[in-house]
C-alpha cells in the first residue's frame, strides 16, 4: 500500500485501449469504501466512455486534450440530498477520489484528477444530465498510460510540519 501511495503520479496521456465494465466497477467500488462523516456517502458518479460526450466535456476545460486522450473518465459529484456538512462531505469526496486514483494505479492504469473543469461545472452538470442536487467536484480521466508521470516533487517534511510537541 505504501508503495502504491508513493509511486502514484498523475498521468495525462493515454493509449486508446478501452477500459472494460469490470474495471470501472472495481474502481467505483473502491471509491465507495472511503470514509465519510456519519457514513453518509455523499458521492455520486457519472462514467463517461463515449467519444462524443467526452469531446463535449473536453470543451469545458483548458485540459480538454487530456479528456480527449483518455478512453474513460468518471465525473464525481457531491449530492446535496445526502449532505449533512458541506466541508466534511467535500473531504469525504476527496478521500473517495484518492481511493479511486490508487485503485487505478494498482490496476496498472493511470489517471489524473481534473479540477480546472469546475469553472464550468454548471455546463458539465447539464451535459451529463445529473439531478439538481448534484454538484460537480472533479473529473478523473483514466486509461492505459502512454507516458509516465512527472517527478512528483514534494515539500520537505520540515516545511510542512508546524510543530512536533
Ligand atoms: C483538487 C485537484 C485539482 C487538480 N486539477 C488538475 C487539473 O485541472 N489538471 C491537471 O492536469 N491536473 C490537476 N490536478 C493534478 C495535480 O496537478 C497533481 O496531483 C500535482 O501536480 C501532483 O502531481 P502527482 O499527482 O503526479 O503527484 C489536480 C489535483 C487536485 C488534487
Amino acid at each position: 500500500m505504501l508503495e502504491a501511495i508513493r509511486t502514484r503520479r498523475s498521468i495525462r496521456r493515454f493509449k486508446p485501449d478501452p477500459v472494460d465494465d469490470e474495471t470501472v466497477e472495481r474502481i467505483l467500488e473502491m471509491g465507495t469504501w472511503a470514509p465519510s462523516g456519519l457514513n453518509n456517502q455523499p458521492w455520486k458518479f457519472v462514467v463517461v466512455r463515449g467519444e462524443e460526450v467526452r469531446r463535449e466535456l473536453a470543451r469545458q476545460t483548458k485540459y480538454g486534450h487530456i479528456l480527449e486522450s483518455a478512453p474513460a473518465c468518471i465525473a464525481v459529484f457531491l449530492d446535496a440530498d445526502e449532505s449533512y456538512d458541506r466541508t466534511k462531505d467535500a473531504q469525504a469526496i476527496g478521500a473517495c477520489i484518492q481511493n479511486m486514483l490508487l485503485t487505478i494505479h494498482h490496476l496498472g492504469l493511470g489517471a489524473v484528477w481534473l479540477g480546472e473543469i469546475l469553472k464550468n461545472r454548471k455546463s458539465v452538470e447539464k451535459i451529463l444530465g445529473v439531478p439538481e442536487s448534484c454538484e460537480l467536484m472533479a473529473v478523473i480521466a483514466f486509461g492505459s498510460p502512454a507516458a509516465s508521470g512527472g517527478g512528483g516533487a514534494r515539500k520537505a517534511l520540515m516545511d510542512v510540519v508546524l510543530a512536533w510537541k
